[in-house]
Protein backbone atom coordinates (compact mmCIF):
# COMPACT_ATOMS: atom_id res chain seq x y z
CA UNK A 1 0.00 0.00 0.00
CA UNK A 2 1.20 3.35 -1.00
CA UNK A 3 2.26 5.31 2.44
CA UNK A 4 1.56 8.83 2.75
CA UNK A 5 5.31 11.19 2.53
CA UNK A 6 6.02 12.21 6.24
CA UNK A 7 8.53 15.41 7.39
CA UNK A 8 11.18 12.72 8.07
CA UNK A 9 11.13 11.19 4.70
CA UNK A 10 13.87 12.00 2.60
CA UNK A 11 13.34 15.66 0.59
CA UNK A 12 11.84 15.12 -2.79
CA UNK A 13 14.20 16.49 -5.39
CA UNK A 14 11.50 18.10 -7.21
CA UNK A 15 10.88 20.43 -3.85
CA UNK A 16 14.30 20.63 -3.75
CA UNK A 17 14.87 21.93 -7.05
CA UNK A 18 12.29 24.25 -6.69
CA UNK A 19 13.15 25.69 -3.46
CA UNK A 20 16.84 26.38 -4.50
CA UNK A 21 15.17 27.90 -8.23
CA UNK A 22 13.30 30.55 -5.81
CA UNK A 23 16.26 33.19 -5.51
CA UNK A 24 16.72 33.15 -9.18
CA UNK A 25 12.81 33.72 -9.64
CA UNK A 26 12.82 36.50 -7.77
CA UNK A 27 15.95 37.79 -9.45
CA UNK A 28 14.48 37.84 -12.82
CA UNK A 29 10.96 39.04 -12.57
CA UNK A 30 10.83 42.45 -14.45
CA UNK A 31 14.19 41.53 -16.03
CA UNK A 32 15.06 41.96 -19.70
CA UNK A 33 16.80 39.60 -21.53
CA UNK A 34 17.39 39.12 -25.00
CA UNK A 35 17.32 35.35 -26.15
CA UNK A 36 19.12 34.93 -29.49
CA UNK A 37 19.29 31.59 -31.64
CA UNK A 38 20.05 30.55 -35.12
CA UNK A 39 17.99 29.40 -37.76
CA UNK A 40 19.09 26.08 -37.08
CA UNK A 41 17.69 26.08 -33.60
CA UNK A 42 14.07 27.12 -35.49
CA UNK A 43 14.60 24.35 -37.95
CA UNK A 44 15.36 21.58 -35.09
CA UNK A 45 13.07 19.29 -33.64
CA UNK A 46 13.47 20.56 -30.42
CA UNK A 47 12.12 24.18 -31.10
CA UNK A 48 8.86 23.00 -29.35
CA UNK A 49 10.53 22.85 -26.16
CA UNK A 50 12.52 25.63 -26.48
CA UNK A 51 9.56 27.81 -27.24
CA UNK A 52 8.10 26.51 -24.09
CA UNK A 53 10.92 27.55 -22.39
CA UNK A 54 10.58 30.60 -23.45
CA UNK A 55 7.08 30.74 -22.19
CA UNK A 56 7.67 30.08 -19.31
CA UNK A 57 10.30 32.37 -18.88
CA UNK A 58 7.24 35.24 -20.01
CA UNK A 59 5.13 33.68 -17.61
CA UNK A 60 7.91 34.42 -14.84
CA UNK A 61 7.54 38.20 -15.29
CA UNK A 62 11.25 38.07 -17.55
CA UNK A 63 10.13 41.09 -20.39
CA UNK A 64 11.69 38.90 -23.57
CA UNK A 65 13.02 40.14 -27.11
CA UNK A 66 13.86 37.32 -29.26
CA UNK A 67 16.25 37.43 -32.01
CA UNK A 68 16.48 34.87 -34.59
CA UNK A 69 18.95 33.74 -37.17
CA UNK A 70 17.42 32.18 -40.92
CA UNK A 71 20.59 31.14 -42.38
CA UNK A 72 19.71 27.51 -43.15
CA UNK A 73 16.50 28.65 -44.29
CA UNK A 74 17.83 31.31 -46.76
CA UNK A 75 20.11 28.42 -47.80
CA UNK A 76 17.82 26.42 -48.58
CA UNK A 77 15.36 28.65 -50.86
CA UNK A 78 18.76 30.03 -52.68
CA UNK A 79 19.64 26.22 -53.13
CA UNK A 80 15.83 25.54 -54.65
CA UNK A 81 17.07 28.46 -57.17
CA UNK A 82 20.40 27.18 -57.67
CA UNK A 83 22.11 29.96 -56.17
CA UNK A 84 24.43 30.45 -53.20
CA UNK A 85 25.35 33.12 -50.99
CA UNK A 86 28.98 34.24 -51.66
CA UNK A 87 31.18 35.07 -48.39
CA UNK A 88 34.51 37.06 -48.05
CA UNK A 89 36.64 37.22 -45.38
CA UNK A 90 33.61 35.39 -43.55
CA UNK A 91 31.21 38.61 -44.75
CA UNK A 92 28.68 37.48 -46.48
CA UNK A 93 27.28 39.49 -49.88
CA UNK A 94 23.69 40.00 -50.17
CA UNK A 95 22.65 40.57 -54.03
CA UNK A 96 18.93 40.67 -55.40
CA UNK A 97 18.46 36.95 -55.63
CA UNK A 98 20.07 36.58 -51.89
CA UNK A 99 18.07 39.31 -50.28
CA UNK A 100 14.24 38.02 -51.98
CA UNK A 101 15.59 34.66 -49.97
CA UNK A 102 16.37 36.61 -46.80
CA UNK A 103 13.03 38.23 -46.92
CA UNK A 104 11.23 34.84 -47.94
CA UNK A 105 12.81 33.05 -44.62
CA UNK A 106 12.76 35.71 -42.44
CA UNK A 107 8.94 35.75 -43.23
CA UNK A 108 8.18 32.10 -42.69
CA UNK A 109 10.45 31.51 -39.80
CA UNK A 110 8.32 34.72 -37.87
CA UNK A 111 5.32 33.44 -38.59
CA UNK A 112 6.10 30.00 -37.36
CA UNK A 113 7.56 31.20 -33.79
CA UNK A 114 4.11 33.66 -33.57
CA UNK A 115 2.28 29.81 -34.29
CA UNK A 116 4.02 28.44 -31.64
CA UNK A 117 4.21 31.23 -28.60
CA UNK A 118 -0.08 30.87 -29.93
CA UNK A 119 0.16 27.45 -28.86
CA UNK A 120 -2.45 26.82 -26.28
CA UNK A 121 -4.24 23.68 -26.10
CA UNK A 122 -5.78 22.30 -23.32
CA UNK A 123 -3.15 19.59 -23.75
CA UNK A 124 0.13 21.02 -24.18
CA UNK A 125 2.36 22.69 -21.65
CA UNK A 126 1.28 25.75 -22.79
CA UNK A 127 -2.29 25.10 -22.03
CA UNK A 128 -4.47 28.63 -20.91
CA UNK A 129 -1.23 30.71 -21.86
CA UNK A 130 -2.06 33.58 -23.84
CA UNK A 131 1.41 35.36 -25.20
CA UNK A 132 1.41 38.61 -27.30
CA UNK A 133 4.07 38.60 -30.04
CA UNK A 134 5.32 41.95 -31.47
CA UNK A 135 7.62 42.60 -34.51
CA UNK A 136 8.38 45.68 -36.02
CA UNK A 137 11.00 47.91 -37.81
CA UNK A 138 13.28 48.16 -35.08
CA UNK A 139 16.45 48.47 -36.68
CA UNK A 140 17.65 51.07 -38.56
CA UNK A 141 19.86 49.69 -40.94
CA UNK A 142 23.01 50.93 -43.32
CA UNK A 143 24.80 49.13 -45.88
CA UNK A 144 28.05 47.19 -45.08
CA UNK A 145 29.42 49.36 -48.19
CA UNK A 146 32.42 48.74 -50.26
CA UNK A 147 35.16 46.95 -48.35
CA UNK A 148 38.57 46.09 -49.63
CA UNK A 149 37.16 46.64 -53.60
CA UNK A 150 34.17 44.48 -52.64
CA UNK A 151 30.42 46.22 -52.57
CA UNK A 152 28.72 44.06 -50.21
CA UNK A 153 25.33 44.93 -51.77
CA UNK A 154 21.89 44.32 -49.15
CA UNK A 155 24.57 43.23 -46.74
CA UNK A 156 23.97 45.86 -43.81
CA UNK A 157 25.15 46.61 -40.35
CA UNK A 158 23.03 48.25 -37.49
CA UNK A 159 23.03 51.72 -37.24
CA UNK A 160 20.39 52.11 -34.47
CA UNK A 161 17.83 50.49 -32.56
CA UNK A 162 14.12 51.93 -31.76
CA UNK A 163 15.06 51.18 -28.09
CA UNK A 164 11.25 52.67 -27.12
CA UNK A 165 8.93 51.51 -29.17
CA UNK A 166 10.65 48.27 -28.10
CA UNK A 167 10.16 49.30 -24.60
CA UNK A 168 6.37 49.85 -24.84
CA UNK A 169 5.55 46.45 -26.28
CA UNK A 170 7.67 44.95 -24.08
CA UNK A 171 5.66 47.07 -21.47
CA UNK A 172 2.36 45.99 -23.24
CA UNK A 173 3.22 42.24 -21.99
CA UNK A 174 4.40 41.17 -25.31
CA UNK A 175 7.45 39.32 -26.07
CA UNK A 176 9.41 41.04 -28.89
CA UNK A 177 10.45 38.78 -32.01
CA UNK A 178 13.54 40.63 -34.10
CA UNK A 179 14.67 38.90 -37.34
CA UNK A 180 18.10 39.70 -38.72
CA UNK A 181 16.42 41.94 -41.04
CA UNK A 182 17.04 46.17 -40.95
CA UNK A 183 15.82 48.74 -42.79
CA UNK A 184 17.31 52.18 -44.00
CA UNK A 185 15.91 55.98 -44.18
CA UNK A 186 16.07 55.42 -47.51
CA UNK A 187 13.61 52.63 -47.77
CA UNK A 188 16.21 49.61 -48.37
CA UNK A 189 16.21 46.45 -46.51
CA UNK A 190 19.39 45.07 -45.01
CA UNK A 191 20.80 41.47 -44.18
CA UNK A 192 22.08 41.71 -40.70
CA UNK A 193 23.84 39.39 -38.45
CA UNK A 194 21.56 38.06 -35.65
CA UNK A 195 24.32 38.58 -32.91
CA UNK A 196 24.88 42.24 -34.07
CA UNK A 197 21.15 42.58 -34.05
CA UNK A 198 21.05 41.01 -30.86
CA UNK A 199 24.15 42.84 -28.68
CA UNK A 200 22.71 46.30 -30.16
CA UNK A 201 19.58 45.31 -29.15
CA UNK A 202 21.21 44.61 -26.14
CA UNK A 203 23.17 47.76 -25.41
CA UNK A 204 20.40 49.76 -26.68
CA UNK A 205 17.68 48.18 -24.04
CA UNK A 206 20.16 48.29 -21.19
CA UNK A 207 19.11 44.49 -21.30
CA UNK A 208 20.26 43.03 -18.02
CA UNK A 209 21.49 40.04 -19.61
CA UNK A 210 22.04 38.46 -23.35
CA UNK A 211 21.64 35.03 -23.89
CA UNK A 212 23.03 33.41 -27.09
CA UNK A 213 21.74 29.75 -27.45
CA UNK A 214 24.43 28.07 -29.82
CA UNK A 215 24.89 25.16 -31.94
CA UNK A 216 28.17 23.89 -30.75
CA UNK A 217 29.03 22.72 -27.34
CA UNK A 218 30.26 25.74 -26.07
CA UNK A 219 33.71 27.45 -24.72
CA UNK A 220 36.56 25.22 -24.17
CA UNK A 221 39.93 25.63 -23.00
CA UNK A 222 42.69 24.26 -24.29
CA UNK A 223 42.66 20.79 -22.88
CA UNK A 224 38.86 20.76 -24.00
CA UNK A 225 37.20 21.36 -20.29
CA UNK A 226 34.38 23.77 -20.71
CA UNK A 227 34.77 27.19 -19.48
CA UNK A 228 32.55 28.72 -16.94
CA UNK A 229 33.32 32.06 -17.05
CA UNK A 230 34.93 34.75 -18.79
CA UNK A 231 35.59 38.51 -18.24
CA UNK A 232 34.86 40.58 -21.21
CA UNK A 233 38.27 42.30 -21.17
CA UNK A 234 39.91 38.84 -21.91
CA UNK A 235 37.88 37.91 -25.07
CA UNK A 236 40.38 39.59 -26.99
CA UNK A 237 43.38 37.49 -25.83
CA UNK A 238 41.03 34.24 -26.02
CA UNK A 239 40.00 35.17 -29.56
CA UNK A 240 43.73 35.66 -30.65
CA UNK A 241 45.06 32.16 -28.74
CA UNK A 242 47.20 29.61 -31.57
CA UNK A 243 43.86 27.52 -31.13
CA UNK A 244 40.96 30.00 -31.08
CA UNK A 245 37.55 29.06 -30.14
CA UNK A 246 35.20 28.02 -32.75
CA UNK A 247 34.03 30.63 -35.61
CA UNK A 248 30.41 30.66 -33.87
CA UNK A 249 31.66 30.89 -30.39
CA UNK A 250 34.25 33.38 -31.92
CA UNK A 251 31.62 35.57 -32.95
CA UNK A 252 29.08 35.44 -29.87
CA UNK A 253 32.42 36.44 -28.21
CA UNK A 254 32.77 39.70 -29.90
CA UNK A 255 29.12 40.17 -29.27
CA UNK A 256 28.99 39.59 -25.75
CA UNK A 257 32.78 41.80 -24.86
CA UNK A 258 30.90 44.56 -26.82
CA UNK A 259 27.86 44.37 -25.23
CA UNK A 260 29.72 44.52 -21.87
CA UNK A 261 30.97 47.23 -23.07
CA UNK A 262 28.45 48.99 -23.61
CA UNK A 263 26.56 48.36 -19.94
CA UNK A 264 25.02 44.78 -20.67
CA UNK A 265 26.12 43.14 -17.03
CA UNK A 266 25.64 39.57 -18.13
CA UNK A 267 25.95 37.47 -21.46
CA UNK A 268 25.74 34.07 -21.49
CA UNK A 269 26.80 31.43 -24.27
CA UNK A 270 23.86 28.52 -23.70
CA UNK A 271 24.61 25.28 -25.90
CA UNK A 272 21.00 24.75 -27.69
CA UNK A 273 20.68 21.34 -27.89
CA UNK A 274 20.66 20.55 -24.09
CA UNK A 275 17.11 19.97 -23.18
CA UNK A 276 15.78 22.94 -20.68
CA UNK A 277 19.28 24.30 -21.18
CA UNK A 278 17.78 27.99 -21.16
CA UNK A 279 16.55 27.34 -17.53
CA UNK A 280 19.46 24.85 -16.19
CA UNK A 281 21.87 28.09 -17.12
CA UNK A 282 18.89 30.82 -15.40
CA UNK A 283 17.82 29.25 -12.59
CA UNK A 284 20.60 26.53 -11.05
CA UNK A 285 23.87 28.23 -9.32
CA UNK A 286 26.37 27.42 -11.36
CA UNK A 287 24.31 27.28 -15.16
CA UNK A 288 25.38 25.14 -17.71
CA UNK A 289 26.98 27.70 -20.32
CA UNK A 290 29.72 30.17 -20.36
CA UNK A 291 29.47 33.77 -18.41
CA UNK A 292 30.62 36.95 -20.17
CA UNK A 293 30.96 39.56 -17.24
CA UNK A 294 32.57 43.03 -17.31
CA UNK A 295 33.40 42.53 -13.39
CA UNK A 296 34.46 39.17 -11.97
CA UNK A 297 31.68 37.07 -11.68
CA UNK A 298 33.33 36.14 -8.36
CA UNK A 299 34.23 38.67 -5.92
CA UNK A 300 37.22 38.55 -3.47
CA UNK A 301 36.54 40.88 -1.00
CA UNK A 302 36.89 41.90 2.30
CA UNK A 303 33.71 40.54 4.62
CA UNK A 304 30.97 42.82 5.98
CA UNK A 305 28.89 41.79 8.70
CA UNK A 306 26.33 40.51 6.28
CA UNK A 307 28.23 37.47 5.44
CA UNK A 308 28.77 36.17 9.11
CA UNK A 309 25.71 33.58 8.47
CA UNK A 310 28.04 32.43 4.93
CA UNK A 311 30.95 32.11 6.35
CA UNK A 312 29.56 29.94 9.38
CA UNK A 313 28.34 27.90 7.09
CA UNK A 314 31.65 27.33 5.48
CA UNK A 315 33.10 26.90 8.46
CA UNK A 316 30.74 24.72 10.82
CA UNK A 317 31.52 21.39 8.65
CA UNK A 318 34.90 22.03 8.75
CA UNK A 319 35.06 22.67 12.47
CA UNK A 320 32.64 19.75 13.32
CA UNK A 321 35.56 17.53 11.33
CA UNK A 322 38.52 19.19 13.52
CA UNK A 323 39.96 20.54 10.72
CA UNK A 324 39.40 24.22 12.37
CA UNK A 325 38.69 25.20 15.26
CA UNK A 326 35.48 26.15 16.78
CA UNK A 327 34.90 30.13 16.66
CA UNK A 328 31.62 30.89 18.09
CA UNK A 329 29.86 33.49 16.13
CA UNK A 330 30.10 36.46 18.24
CA UNK A 331 33.85 36.32 17.29
CA UNK A 332 33.59 36.29 13.95
CA UNK A 333 31.21 39.15 13.98
CA UNK A 334 34.03 40.93 16.27
CA UNK A 335 36.71 39.80 13.54
CA UNK A 336 34.81 40.08 10.33
CA UNK A 337 37.52 42.95 9.60
CA UNK A 338 40.13 40.66 9.05
CA UNK A 339 37.64 38.15 6.80
CA UNK A 340 38.11 38.10 3.32
CA UNK A 341 35.23 36.41 1.02
CA UNK A 342 34.96 34.83 -2.42
CA UNK A 343 31.48 35.52 -3.59
CA UNK A 344 29.65 33.99 -6.24
CA UNK A 345 26.34 35.23 -7.43
CA UNK A 346 25.71 36.76 -3.99
CA UNK A 347 26.81 33.37 -1.76
CA UNK A 348 29.90 33.02 0.25
CA UNK A 349 32.11 30.18 -1.51
CA UNK A 350 35.57 30.76 0.48
CA UNK A 351 36.52 32.77 2.90
CA UNK A 352 40.06 33.24 4.70
CA UNK A 353 41.08 35.28 7.68
CA UNK A 354 44.51 37.76 8.45
CA UNK A 355 45.01 38.22 11.92
CA UNK A 356 48.00 40.82 12.30
CA UNK A 357 50.52 41.37 14.87
CA UNK A 358 52.12 44.21 14.13
CA UNK A 359 54.75 44.32 16.73
CA UNK A 360 56.05 40.90 15.36
CA UNK A 361 55.52 42.11 11.75
CA UNK A 362 53.46 38.85 11.59
CA UNK A 363 50.17 37.91 10.67
CA UNK A 364 48.29 34.05 11.07
CA UNK A 365 46.12 32.93 8.27
CA UNK A 366 43.16 31.85 9.62
CA UNK A 367 39.59 30.26 8.74
CA UNK A 368 40.82 29.05 5.34
CA UNK A 369 37.75 27.46 3.51
CA UNK A 370 36.55 26.42 0.20
CA UNK A 371 33.88 25.13 -0.19
CA UNK A 372 33.63 21.34 -1.20
CA UNK A 373 32.10 21.88 -4.52
CA UNK A 374 34.44 24.86 -5.30
CA UNK A 375 37.61 23.47 -4.41
CA UNK A 376 40.43 22.77 -7.11
CA UNK A 377 40.05 25.06 -9.19
CA UNK A 378 42.51 27.61 -7.81
CA UNK A 379 40.06 29.51 -5.43
CA UNK A 380 42.55 28.76 -2.46
CA UNK A 381 45.35 29.92 -4.50
CA UNK A 382 43.93 32.88 -5.17
CA UNK A 383 43.02 33.53 -1.47
CA UNK A 384 46.28 32.99 -0.17
CA UNK A 385 48.04 35.24 -2.87
CA UNK A 386 45.07 37.92 -2.08
CA UNK A 387 46.01 37.58 1.68
CA UNK A 388 49.45 37.73 1.22
CA UNK A 389 49.18 41.31 -0.97
CA UNK A 390 47.21 42.48 2.68
CA UNK A 391 49.63 41.31 4.67
CA UNK A 392 52.32 42.78 2.93
CA UNK A 393 50.39 46.45 2.54
CA UNK A 394 50.54 46.55 6.44
CA UNK A 395 53.83 46.02 6.34
CA UNK A 396 54.35 42.45 7.63
CA UNK A 397 57.11 40.04 6.86
CA UNK A 398 56.07 36.97 7.25
CA UNK A 399 52.84 34.69 8.01
CA UNK A 400 52.34 31.81 9.96
CA UNK A 401 49.31 29.14 10.13
CA UNK A 402 48.46 26.21 12.52
CA UNK A 403 47.15 23.34 10.59
CA UNK A 404 46.33 19.97 11.40
CA UNK A 405 45.29 18.00 8.21
CA UNK A 406 46.01 20.64 5.41
CA UNK A 407 50.11 20.98 5.87
CA UNK A 408 50.91 19.62 2.43
CA UNK A 409 49.07 22.45 0.55
CA UNK A 410 51.13 25.01 2.58
CA UNK A 411 54.40 23.26 2.08
CA UNK A 412 53.58 23.29 -1.36
CA UNK A 413 52.91 26.90 -1.41
CA UNK A 414 55.96 27.66 -0.16
CA UNK A 415 55.19 27.70 3.65
CA UNK A 416 58.27 26.16 6.01
CA UNK A 417 58.08 23.89 9.05
CA UNK A 418 58.28 25.85 11.80
CA UNK A 419 57.87 25.74 15.67
CA UNK A 420 56.16 27.09 18.45
CA UNK A 421 58.51 30.09 18.94
CA UNK A 422 58.06 31.59 15.49
CA UNK A 423 54.79 32.47 16.59
CA UNK A 424 54.28 35.84 18.05
CA UNK A 425 54.33 35.91 22.13
CA UNK A 426 50.35 36.21 22.61
CA UNK A 427 49.62 33.04 20.12
CA UNK A 428 51.97 31.03 22.33
CA UNK A 429 50.16 31.85 25.25
CA UNK A 430 47.35 30.41 23.90
CA UNK A 431 48.71 27.45 21.97
CA UNK A 432 46.40 24.26 22.67
CA UNK A 433 48.71 21.70 23.70
CA UNK A 434 45.84 19.03 22.98
CA UNK A 435 45.04 19.96 19.52
CA UNK A 436 48.90 19.22 18.71
CA UNK A 437 48.49 21.72 15.44
CA UNK A 438 51.62 22.24 13.43
CA UNK A 439 53.15 25.28 12.20
CA UNK A 440 53.92 26.77 9.36
CA UNK A 441 55.87 30.01 8.01
CA UNK A 442 56.05 31.71 5.07
CA UNK A 443 58.80 34.92 4.68
CA UNK A 444 56.86 37.28 2.82
C1 LIG B 1 42.79 23.62 1.41
C2 LIG B 1 41.74 24.32 0.57
C3 LIG B 1 41.54 25.72 1.13
C4 LIG B 1 42.24 24.42 -0.86
O1 LIG B 1 41.30 25.11 -1.65
P1 LIG B 1 41.19 24.86 -3.24
O2 LIG B 1 40.44 25.98 -3.81
O3 LIG B 1 40.70 23.49 -3.47
O4 LIG B 1 42.73 24.99 -3.60
P2 LIG B 1 43.44 25.01 -4.97
O5 LIG B 1 42.50 24.73 -6.09
O6 LIG B 1 44.22 26.27 -5.01
O7 LIG B 1 44.44 23.76 -4.78
C5 LIG B 1 44.02 22.46 -4.96
C6 LIG B 1 45.16 21.51 -4.69
O8 LIG B 1 45.34 21.38 -3.28
C7 LIG B 1 45.32 20.00 -2.94
N1 LIG B 1 44.79 19.85 -1.59
C8 LIG B 1 43.54 20.08 -1.15
N2 LIG B 1 43.47 19.82 0.17
C9 LIG B 1 44.67 19.42 0.56
C10 LIG B 1 45.20 18.97 1.79
N3 LIG B 1 44.47 18.90 2.91
N4 LIG B 1 46.50 18.65 1.84
C11 LIG B 1 47.27 18.72 0.75
N5 LIG B 1 46.83 19.11 -0.46
C12 LIG B 1 45.53 19.45 -0.56
C13 LIG B 1 44.44 19.38 -3.98
O9 LIG B 1 44.66 18.00 -4.09
C14 LIG B 1 44.86 20.12 -5.23
O10 LIG B 1 46.10 19.65 -5.67
P3 LIG B 1 46.26 18.91 -7.08
O11 LIG B 1 45.63 19.84 -8.08
O12 LIG B 1 47.71 18.77 -7.21
O13 LIG B 1 45.53 17.65 -6.88
C15 LIG B 1 40.40 23.55 0.52
O14 LIG B 1 40.67 22.23 0.16
C16 LIG B 1 39.67 23.55 1.83
O15 LIG B 1 38.82 24.40 2.08
N6 LIG B 1 39.95 22.55 2.69
C17 LIG B 1 39.31 22.40 3.95
C18 LIG B 1 39.71 23.50 4.91
C19 LIG B 1 41.18 23.52 5.24
O16 LIG B 1 41.86 22.51 5.27
N7 LIG B 1 41.65 24.75 5.54
C20 LIG B 1 42.98 24.99 6.00
C21 LIG B 1 42.91 24.97 7.47
S1 LIG B 1 44.46 25.29 8.22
Amino acid sequence: MPSHPTATQVQDPFVAWFRQATPYIHAHRGRTFVIAFGGEAVAAPELGGLVHDIALLHGLGIRLVLVHGARPQIEERLAQRGAEIQYVNDLRITDDAALACVKEAAGAVRVELEALLSLGLANSPMAGVRIPVASGNFVTARPLGVIEGIDHRHTGAVRRIDHRSLQQRLDDGAVALMPPIGYSPTGEVFNLSATDVASSAAAALGADKLIFLTESAGLEDDQGRPVSNVLAQDVPALLAAPAPPPKEIAACLRAASLACRSGVRRVHLVPRQVDGALLRELFTRDGIGTLISGEPYENLRPARVEDVTGIMELLHPLEQAGILVPRPQERIEADIGRFFVMERDGTSIACAALNPYPAEATGELACVAVHPEYRNQGRGDKLLSHIESVARGQGLRRLFVLTTQTAHWFRERGFEPGGLTDLPAEKQALYNYRRNSQVYVKTL
